[in-house]
């Protein structure tokens, strides 16, 4: 993934792609997959490209839940607050990790290095509390291994 800046060539992402509507999905699809969310820029490239409004852009990218429309940090922390994890400390867990990233979930820290997602249930409940940093699953977390665990990435 690219870090996603003004600079970031979304012409050359979309240029494969035929100027018909039935491209749209297909285009918001490699425009998150080389950038990690759908900015305003390419939301306009591609109104532009298939000749509909940024409306009607907006309007289909939002139905999906896939798309994002904010830019990610470059680690993606997730932390389980489904009912097994809860009951085992989810919520500390949670809490420490805003301490420490000073954000909120469904938020980015201001140096684009951490996004904080909430999540239900990551299906590894024998885990529980269960973190995942990028993909990766952290199972039995305390608050004092999640810490170890930002500051390693960090
Ligand atoms: S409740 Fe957290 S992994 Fe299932």
């Amino acid at each position: 993934m690219q870090g996603g800046g003004p600079d970031a060539n979304i012409g050359a992402v979309l240029s494969s792609y035929a100027r018909e509507r039935d491209e749209l999905i297909p285009m918001l699809q490699a425009v998150q997959a080389s950038f990690g969310y759908i900015s305003e820029q390419a939301v306009s490239e591609i109104a532009c490209r298939l000749d509909i409004s940024e409306n009607d852009v907006y309007g289909v990218a939002t139905f999906y839940t896939q798309f994002r429309f904010t830019r990610p940090g470059d680690h993606i922390v997730k932390v389980c607050q489904g009912t097994a994890c809860h009951v085992r400390g989810g919520k500390r867990i949670m809490n420490e990790v805003c301490k420490l990233l000073g954000i909120r979930p469904g938020e980015t820290t201001p140096d684009y290095k951490f996004s904080l997602e909430r999540v239900a249930c990551f299906g590894s409940c024998a885990l529980s509390p269960v973190v995942v940093v990028d993909g990766k699953v952290y199972g039995r977390m305390t608050v004092e291994k999640v810490r170890q665990l930002l500051r390693a990435i960090e």
